[in-house]
């Protein structure tokens, strides 16, 4: 059974009765205007840590509970259900009648990213704990690891000194420069960023550079270039396989990759029998290619373009 929380703690509790000054709200409205003076009457060591901060009686015990985005949140869910009569919307439109619930928001959101100082700051007692803003790039730059890289993109041999974090997609486009491959939604989903690791089709974006330390890359790039096409790309021109084009680079690498997977008689979700080579028809080719979206729908006209470089009449 979940404890009853305790009255200090409880978001939905009834405001406080006493008055609410501006300055005594400062804690909670960071982002919506900075307090006039420092109130030498506000909180102050743990011993205020239940006095209520908000014009909605949180406390600061609240904040570092909850973070001011959540209670913000909180205190939004609690004036959804009554926006005009609701009491912390009241107390702090009594504060600030110019306030609309969109400051609100932003406001959330600003917390939200600042949350862990300011809940630093409030924990030292003192608005003037603030200054502990600029430590904390200081100490995440203490984190970071560099690694040493050798990839072999499109024959070439490119050594380089990489963040761990590096994703093969950010260091292919923003440290070789080849932009060709593209970035869709950096989350393994849409495929724009398919390249082929070692002969095999993979999502860029969701590997880290520092795992294919040695690996033979073929981008978009080394495919074929404008005056040699690739005949998968060659064949995309032919059938109109594109609108926009910020999908294709993506779609002609996993296109190429399927054909290998095909002759190397790699069934897949649709192959009627795994123990008998796939064959080349549109529904496996459809299946094949689910990875690599195209929001501007040349699905048809790609499948036809990877039948025909197949050697089968599209
Ligand atoms: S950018 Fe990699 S899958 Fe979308
Ligand atoms: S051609 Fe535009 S997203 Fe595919």
């Amino acid at each position: 059974m979940p404890s009853a929380p305790s009255p200090q703690h409880d978001p939905m509790r009834a405001p406080s009765a006493e008055p609410v000054s501006r300055d005594a709200v400062a804690p909670i409205s960071v982002g919506l205007r900075a307090p006039a003076t420092t109130p030498s009457s506000s909180v102050q060591g743990d011993e205020n840590a239940s006095t209520p901060v908000t014009g909605c009686g949180a406390s600061r015990s609240d904040i570092s509970a909850h973070g001011c985005a959540h209670l913000v949140a909180e205190r939004l869910d609690h004036a959804d259900a009554t926006p005009a009569s609701s009491a912390p919307w009241q107390a702090l439109q009594a504060l600030d009648p110019a306030l609309t619930r969109r400051h609100v928001l932003v406001a959330g959101g600003a917390c939200a990213a600042g949350v862990g100082l300011s809940t630093e700051a409030l924990a030292q007692g003192s608005p003037s704990a603030a200054p502990a803003v600029p430590s904390a790039p200081v100490a995440q730059e203490k984190l970071v690891t560099l690694s040493r890289v050798t990839l072999q993109v499109n024959g070439q041999s490119h050594t380089l000194e990489l963040d761990n974090r590096t994703s093969l997609l950010d260091a292919l486009r923003e440290h070789l420069k080849l932009t060709g491959t593209k970035k869709g939604c950096d989350h393994g989903q849409c495929g724009a960023c398919t390249v082929l690791l070692d002969g095999r089709r993979v999502n860029s974006c969701l590997t880290l550079a520092v795992m294919h330390d040695g690996a033979q890359l073929t981008t978009i790039e080394g495919l074929g270039q404008p005056d040699r096409l690739h005949p998968m790309q060659a064949a995309f021109v032919r059938h109109d396989g594109y609108q926009c084009g910020y999908c294709t680079p993506g779609q002609i690498c996993s296109a190429v990759a399927v054909l290998d997977e095909l002759r190397a008689g790699v069934p897949s979700h649709v192959s009627p029998d795994l123990n008998v080579r796939p064959l080349l028809s549109a529904e496996e080719l459809r299946e094949r290619m689910s990875g690599n979206l195209c929001r501007c729908g040349a699905y048809s006209n790609i499948i036809d373009a990877i039948t025909e470089v197949a050697g089968r009449p599209a």
